[in-house]
């Protein structure tokens, strides 16, 4: 396994619409496995394939709390096929707006239909924190980031934080 680098926006790369997986091969299970190490590492609880700079519908999530026993997800080709018609608004973070959050309404359950990292075709109602974690994740797959569903001010205000971290850590290397 390995830590992969995570992309900060902004990026043009954040912005890109990932490709569906043909074969789920042993690429993409060591694809998976590397995003598990670097999403447990950051700490995280996703990971979209094009965080790391993979245009491809992969992500990784696991919502166990520290201390609790870890209970990775691998989502491969993730689609929804229901959802509440109800909207909650949850805190979100993104391993790539580093320290920026933000409240977002989405709907309070999903079902999503996926391939796990078998190729075997699955299917889960998530709600609570891995809805919010699961419909943020795909959101990545379309080149949305959390931002983007927050008015204009509030976004150019957290995109010119980041903007600004990035010269800081480039001045600092
Ligand atoms: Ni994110």
């Amino acid at each position: 396994m390995a830590l992969l680098p995570i992309i900060h926006a902004p990026d043009p790369r954040l912005k890109v619409k990932s490709k569906p997986v043909g074969t789920v091969d042993g690429e993409i299970r060591k694809l998976l496995d590397d995003m598990l190490e670097t999403m447990h590492a950051a700490p995280g609880i996703g990971l979209a394939a094009i965080q790391v700079g993979v245009a491809k519908r992969v992500l990784v999530i696991d919502i166990a709390k520290e201390g609790e026993p870890r209970n990775p997800l691998r989502i491969i080709n993730p689609e929804i096929v229901g959802l509440s018609d109800h909207d909650k608004v949850w805190e979100e973070g993104c391993l790539s707006l580093p320290e920026q959050y933000a409240e977002v309404a989405r709907p309070e359950w999903v079902d999503v239909a996926y391939l796990d990292e078998n190729g075997r075709r699955r299917q889960l109602r998530a709600d609570g924190v891995l809805a919010v974690c699961l419909q943020h994740e795909m959101d990545h797959l379309d080149g949305i980031l959390f931002v983007d569903h927050l008015s204009a001010v509030k976004r150019s205000m957290i995109l010119r934080k980041l903007v600004k971290q990035k010269r800081l850590a480039q001045a600092a290397e």
